[in-house]
């Protein structure tokens, strides 16, 4: 396993992903868990982020606790199934502010196609977390990360719930200063690109497309 790269285990998160792979789970069961999932998995992207002491006073005393300081999270789905994560990300992010950006994959070609883009203007003093539930052959990711880093973002980590080596590597070929964070890393890609045994199109999925 890279370095910088989080395989995230935890029987929760693993009962939810057979769930979510199963192709007779509804769009609505799988929305519901692919926001479950992703509230798991914030909880470890967030596990390094700068605490500072802060006074309070309790019913029973005063005493000293931590609460987060300094460092402001934007949350930066990959549209459309990246938006998918948005939600139970900002239930445990609340200030977060929002980001979105707009890639689909040519049928055909396979190579990522740029339609949208808005950032929180100030997105070079934030931590961005990339959403996206699929890294197949990695260039929806790679392509996002190009037009973050492009904009001025340089503290930059990916949610993703399935991965694959090759999607992997053809990021950190480009980035290798990014963390990915995933729940799984699959056997590989079809003849389509599509992740093998994967969970089907996220996208379609999720909004009930198709
Ligand atoms: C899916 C997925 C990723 C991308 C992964 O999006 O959500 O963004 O494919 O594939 P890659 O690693 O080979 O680039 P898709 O292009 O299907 O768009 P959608 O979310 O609008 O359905
Ligand atoms: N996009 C998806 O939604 N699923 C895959 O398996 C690959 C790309």
């Amino acid at each position: 396993m890279k370095e910088n790269v989080t395989l995230i285990k935890h029987p929760l998160i693993q009962h939810k992903l057979t769930m979510l792979r199963d192709k007779n789970t509804s769009s609505k069961d799988f929305r519901e868990l692919v926001n479950e999932l992703s509230m798991l998995m914030a909880f470890e992207v967030t596990r390094n982020l700068p605490v500072e002491d802060v006074e309070i006073e309790t019913p029973i005393c005063k005493t000293v606790g931590k609460c987060l300081s300094g460092l402001d999270v934007a949350i930066v789905p990959i549209m459309r199934a990246g938006m998918g994560m948005v939600e139970g990300m900002l239930s445990l992010i609340p200030n977060a502010k929002v980001g979105h950006i707009g890639l689909y994959r040519n049928e055909e070609t396979i190579e990522p196609i740029e339609y949208y883009c808005k950032l929180p203007s100030d997105i070079s003093k934030r931590l961005v977390i990339v959403t996206d539930p699929m890294l197949a052959t990695g260039g929806s990711l790679r392509d996002a990360i190009t037009m973050l880093k492009n904009r001025g973002a340089v503290n930059i980590k990916a949610m993703i719930l399935v991965a694959t080596e090759t999607g992997i590597n053809e990021v950190l070929k480009y980035h290798p200063d990014i963390e990915i964070y995933t729940i799984s890393i699959d056997e590989g890609l079809n003849e389509k690109s599509y992740i093998v045994p994967g969970l089907g199109d996220a996208g379609d999925r999720l909004f009930g497309t198709k």
